[in-house]
């Protein structure tokens, strides 16, 4: 079959990484006999540089005729980039906002788990990490704090911020789902995580998960405060197997899950909608530090390739592929610099890419 992909490689490392995703995918592709159409397109920093705003309309069509988007990574260094010196809706972070809003992907996908291999890159003690531990975190992406009002004003000398969090039923009711289908999949738990001894959208959050629950009598459902959920992810993390947030709850969550696996490198994500189409990005940012130095780990972006795979095209046997194949080069001991341990062979971003096509 063919598939249409747009590829977004983004800014600092984005390009190498989409690079090594997109050998990656071919070498599959040639495996099982199909083949991937790729239309580049620019986003973030890269697309301020060329036509001053981090998405064009044009761009944000191009990504929604296409069957699935692959992104590398957008943004530079706040400090000391002139992607910066504009308004906070002209940065490289808003065309990401912009095209998940744009795309209708309200559900983004973050698994997290530990690769035995790996152990000892994990900040945790032995005796917390027990047999290790794998979760989904399931973060609603387009609602919440991020997309509701915002403004910043002067009343009577004194400045002041507005940030809105809103939340209706149907939003809450359609990530409800996706957590609980997820979870048919697993281990049938979801710990659905809010402040709803705080705050009213996590009393609707509450309320509305519920609900949904009736519908999924065989999984096993939860709540946890949002400040608990943080401190248990580093007590007993082996616990969850669905966490099902809110946007900048799972924002935060997701960040923490993922250093406890010791490696922000490793771990993929799909945003999804309603339909077939998602956008597939690595879960780190774009390392403007290393960029360019053949030094970043492109297995994140590989893995989401093969989340692309399996959610956008239904083609589970190459995304099994790929996850076996970078499964079998970790377990021979090639490490990039990020993860590179004793006793381990190290690899560029390039020669990582050449050793996971060549397992395929
Ligand atoms: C992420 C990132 C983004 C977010 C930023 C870059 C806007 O942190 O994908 O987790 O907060 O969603
Ligand atoms: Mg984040």
């Amino acid at each position: 079959m063919e598939f249409k992909v747009a590829l977004i490689p983004g800014d600092g490392i984005g390009p190498e990484i989409v690079g090594e995703a997109r050998k990656v995918l071919d070498r599959a592709g040639e495996k099982f006999g199909h083949r991937f159409i790729y239309k580049e397109l620019l986003m973030g920093g890269a697309s301020i540089d060329v036509h001053g705003v981090p998405l064009t309309d044009e761009t944000l069509q191009e990504a929604q005729a296409s069957d699935a988007v692959l992104l590398g990574a957008v943004g530079g260094n706040v400090g000391n980039s002139r992607w910066y010196d504009v308004a906070p809706n002209l940065r490289p972070e808003a065309g990401l906002l912009a095209i998940r809003k744009g795309l209708g992907l309200f559900a983004n996908i973050r698994p997290a788990y530990l690769y035995q291999e790996l152990n000892e890159a994990c900040p945790l003690k032995k005796e917390v990490i027990g047999d290790g531990f794998d979760m989904v975190i399931v973060r609603e992406l387009t609602g919440g704090l991020y997309f509701g009002k915002r403004y910043t004003e002067e009343v009577d000398g004194v400045k002041r911020a507005v940030d809105t969090l809103v939340y209706d039923e149907n939003e809450i009711r359609r990530i409800a789902v996706k957590a609980f289908e997820i979870a048919m999949k697993r281990k049938k738990n979801v710990v659905s995580v809010d402040k709803a001894n705080v705050l009213d959208s996590s009393r609707l959050w509450r309320a509305v998960v519920e609900e949904v629950a009736k519908d999924y009598p065989e999984v096993t459902l939860s709540h946890m405060l949002v400040d608990n959920c943080a401190m248990q992810l580093v007590m007993n993390p082996g616990q969850f197997d669905v966490i099902l947030t809110e946007n900048m709850f799972g924002d935060i969550l997701s960040d923490e899950a993922s250093m406890i696996t010791g490696s922000i490198g490793m771990l993929s994500s799909a945003s999804l909608g309603a339909g077939k189409l998602g956008l597939y990005e690595p879960s780190h940012g774009s390392a403007p530090d290393i960029a360019g130095k053949n030094l970043a780990n492109p297995i994140a972006t590989i893995l989401s390739a093969a989340m692309m795979l399996r959610y956008s095209f239904d083609l589970d046997e190459a995304a099994d592929a790929i996850e076996a194949a970078v499964q079998k080069v970790i377990s021979a001991g090639w490490r990039t610099a990020d993860i590179m341990a004793e006793g381990c062979r190290q690899a560029g971003t390039k020669e990582m890419g050449d050793l996971i096509a060549a397992e395929i």
